[in-house]
């Protein structure tokens, strides 16, 4: 590998928006031009991530001025985008009494959710931490519905001390603990059970299909129907809606109906058998445009979905996450290194699966592209690797981009969901800065983390002596 390709420009931070120092064929990799490439279209990120006089922006602000400042790599979210998005699922539905509950575990920070709060939502949460995130961010107990096929007595507590709108119960065991822990606090737990509803949904890795009958989800029709039956005998037990969520990223409206026509029918059983259920969970999944296309048809399911439930006076709770998050927001990371190994072309970035784990561990896809246009740059189809240590450690895979040079900046798009969320400190790396753009002004929302933080709670103990009448000598 030549000087060329590992000779980092300058010192400090460089500069998106100088010059080239070289023409692309001043680097000791072969030249693009030579494989009868030719110059690159500027990729684009999307809605609410335009790109202006050739870099792209966010609401005004230049992505590269917000990796100057704040460092990469690093999350940016569009604060509007997120609201737009949760204006169109209230539009959407409002034919129905809809509760929004923002699944927190797509994008937890505080000033999300805060931002998620006001906006009317509340929250899907799976998680005593998630609990007292979504606390602190102000959305209200009474807006928040559990879920989770292991929660512990001791978060079943805490939940009940708060007052959330639901338990979403996953096991027979469980409504079991959670009904002696109502008992021991002389209260009546509110409960929906998940309900797995055995249908196939086309999500585009099998990890995050929920709904056949053979995931850990939820409780079969059969007997979540012989458990509404126990109600009169479970005066600490509020049965008070039921509950599915058949998978994550479908585009199809289809499984939802399917989904729904089973839940409806079950709805009107238990309601004969006497128990007044005041709400159906349709829970998440809505799948968004990966690249660039549509997601799923929201209005389109509304229209099937709202008479339904209106006629049979049913409140609707919706549990979107992607959907919300993902398309809004960014990740910024800058090109270190360039190399060619096996005939293949690596790009090797300050990202990789510690700051988005996606790609990695479901084949998830991310556009990757250029924050500044160079109209000369010649595309090249390269692996967009992180420094991680683990082969499996990759942004992007055969990619056609215009073949940066160290010190280039590249923008991970749609990584608003399922990004900072699941980053890792794996090979003690520091998790990175997230900024919130609202009303033109970029916002720290999370601070770098730094060393010290990742030793936080450790200890190193002094050498325990052997203990006394050990004799080892
Ligand atoms: N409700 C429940 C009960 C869930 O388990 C989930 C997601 C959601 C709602 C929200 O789903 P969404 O609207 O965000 O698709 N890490 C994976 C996705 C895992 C989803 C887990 N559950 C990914 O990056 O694709």
């Amino acid at each position: 590998m030549g000087e060329g390709v590992l000779n980092r420009p300058g010192s400090g931070v460089p500069d998106p928006s100088a010059p080239r120092a070289d023409s692309p064929d001043s680097s000791s990799l072969p030249s693009p031009a030579a494989e009868g490439a030719t110059p690159a279209p500027p990729g684009d990120l999307g809605r609410g991530f335009p790109r202006v006089q050739g870099e792209l922006t966010c609401r005004g602000l230049s992505l590269g001025g917000l990796a100057q400042r704040f460092g990469t790599p690093l999350y940016v979210y569009d604060a509007q985008g997120i609201a737009e998005r949760i204006r169109r699922f209230q539009e959407a539905f409002q034919g129905v009494e809809l509760l929004l509950a923002y699944s927190v575990k797509a994008n937890g920070n505080l000033a999300v959710l805060n931002r998620i709060g006001l906006a009317g939502a509340g929250a899907d949460i799976v998680s005593a931490g998630e609990l007292e995130r979504a606390l602190k961010a102000g959305i209200p107990a009474s807006r928040m519905v559990f879920a989770g096929v292991g929660k512990t007595a001791q978060e079943m507590e805490r939940a009940l001390e708060v007052g959330i709108h639901a338990f979403h119960v996953e096991s027979e065991e469980e409504l079991d603990v959670l009904e002696d822990v109502a008992r021991r606090r002389g209260v009546r737990a509110p409960v929906g059970i998940r309900v797995n509803p055995d249908v196939e949904s086309p999500t585009p890795h099998h990890y995050t299909a929920t709904g056949h009958a053979t995931s850990k989800f939820g409780i079969p029709v059969t007997r979540a129907l012989e458990l509404y039956g126990t109600a009169p005998e479970r005066p600490h037990l509020w049965f008070r809606g039921i509950d599915v969520h058949i998978g994550s990223q479908i585009v199809a409206v289809e499984p939802y109906l399917a989904a729904l026509d089973t839940v409806l029918e079950m709805v009107d059983r238990i309601r004969a058998g006497g128990v007044e259920l005041e709400y159906l969970d349709l829970g998440g999944g809505f799948g968004v445009g990966y690249r660039g296309e549509a997601g799923l048809p929201l209005e389109r399911l509304a229209a099937a979905v709202t008479d339904r439930l209106r006629e049979r006076g049913l409140r609707l709770i919706l549990e979107p996450g992607r959907s919300i998050v993902g398309e809004a927001g960014v990740l910024l990371t800058r090109v270190l290194y360039r190399k060619e190994s096996g005939g293949k072309r690596f790009v090797i970035t300050d990202a990789g699966m510690t700051e988005l784990l996606r790609p990695s561990h479901y084949g998830g896809w991310h556009r990757v592209v250029p924050v500044v246009h160079d109209p000369e740059a010649l595309e090249a189809t390269v692996d967009v690797v992180g420094p991680v240590c683990e082969s499996g450690d990759f942004l992007a895979l055969d990619r056609p981009l215009a073949h940066p040079e160290p010190g280039d900046l590249l923008a991970v798009g749609t990584a608003g969901a399922y990004g900072f969320s699941m980053a890792s400190n794996y090979n003690a790396r520091c998790r990175p800065a997230e900024v919130l753009v609202e009303n033109g002004r970029p916002l720290l929302i999370r601070r770098r983390e730094e060393v010290d933080d990742l030793m936080r709670g450790e200890v190193i103990p002094p050498p325990t002596p052997p203990e006394s009448g050990d004799d080892t000598p």
